[in-house]
């Protein structure tokens, strides 16, 4: 069988795949009349970040498996592949961790503004110190997590261990599983915004969570708020977080997503010295990598040879499994 690769992914997957006898097809022009040319015969695809809609998708008539190398999979058109009984694979166990890392990362960083003592000493400064602005702890400091699946679950762990207070809003989790985590359920959106002073955003990007963080949110909110987006663009609105940051009504901001990736090169966002932008690599770390590769060949090896060591978790519309 023929499985193609769209984007680059870690030689180990391609191993294992090998090692199965399928064959691979790694495609570097994404060009729709080209993935409709080269896609037509084959039985599975690994997908990083280029869309696949159904202009494409129609043409893919051996197509039974899409596995996308990732949790997210807004770049796909699922109900195009739920209606031709084509399955979704997602790499649900490979990339918690490090998007969490990478949260805390933005919040030390921006709570401890250590790039603004890193350039101080090395301008031989080093006797300034007193000059610097003001720095903060996390200890203590209320976090508030929207969204408490897979990476947001990761990140309630990482907070506590460094003694905060952590509140989550997601009205899909029983409030029980969240006090299980050691964390307090919240009933509204607002009632967290009003108390927190670190928020992370690891929800999906859908018509309810469009502008989830906007204007009327920036109101409501601490000034020495330091808020991480890692889920998707489009979340928080652009236009209100560069209000926010310019007018300093909150302390600072890390995205690794953005409502257009790339961002336009003149994008005010980038002009700002309070914001710590990443370009949506948060899950990249050589070890997630890895992992991604690995667990996205094996949804797609484990699937077409219905192989019980399929983790049914991974495949999204899971009624296929069964037929
Ligand atoms: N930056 C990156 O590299 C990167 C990597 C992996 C995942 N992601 C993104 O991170 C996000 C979270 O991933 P995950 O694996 O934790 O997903 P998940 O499906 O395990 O968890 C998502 C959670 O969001 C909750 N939710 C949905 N709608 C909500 C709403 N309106 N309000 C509050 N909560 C809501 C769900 O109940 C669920 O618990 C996704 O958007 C994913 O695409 C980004």
């Amino acid at each position: 069988m023929k499985i193609a690769i769209i984007g680059s992914i870690h030689q180990s997957g391609l191993n294992i795949l090998k090692e199965n006898n399928f064959d691979i097809l790694e495609i570097v022009n994404l060009e729709i009349n080209s993935l409709k040319k080269e896609l037509q015969e084959v039985d599975g695809i690994v997908l990083r970040t280029a869309e696949l809609k159904e202009n494409v998708l129609s043409k893919c008539k051996n197509l039974k498996i899409i596995a996308r190398h990732g949790v997210g999979y807004d770049n796909v058109d699922i109900k195009f592949l739920n209606k031709n009984n084509i399955a979704l694979g997602i790499t649900g166990t490979s990339n918690a961790v490090s998007v969490a890392e990478h949260v805390m990362t933005m919040f030390l960083y921006l709570a401890k503004k250590i790039n603004i003592s890193d350039s101080l000493v090395k301008k031989g400064d080093f006797i300034k110190k007193n000059t610097l602005p003001s720095f903060f702890e996390l200890y203590n400091k209320n976090i508030l997590i929207l969204g408490f699946g897979r990476i947001g679950r990761e990140l309630a762990k990482r907070c506590l261990s460094f003694d905060t207070k952590v509140y989550v809003f997601d009205p899909f989790i029983d409030n029980e599983i969240i006090k299980q985590h050691n964390c307090i359920p919240i009933e509204s959106k607002e009632e967290g915004i009003r108390v927190a002073d670190y928020i992370s955003i690891h929800m999906p990007l859908n018509e309810k969570t469009k502008n989830f963080i906007s204007y009327d949110e920036f109101k409501i909110s601490k000034n020495n708020l330091i808020l991480v987006n890692t889920a998707r663009g489009g979340i928080i609105n652009e236009e209100a977080l560069f209000q926010a940051l310019k007018s300093k009504s909150i302390l600072g901001a890390g995205l690794d997503v953005f409502e257009n990736e790339p961002p336009i090169k003149n994008h005010p966002l980038l002009s700002l010295n309070n914001i710590l932008l990443t370009p949506h690599n948060a899950a990249l770390t050589l070890e997630c990598r890895t992992r991604m590769s690995i667990e996205a060949c094996e949804n797609i090896i484990y699937f077409l040879n219905k192989n019980r060591k399929l983790n049914d978790k991974n495949i999204v519309n899971s009624n296929l499994i069964k037929s």
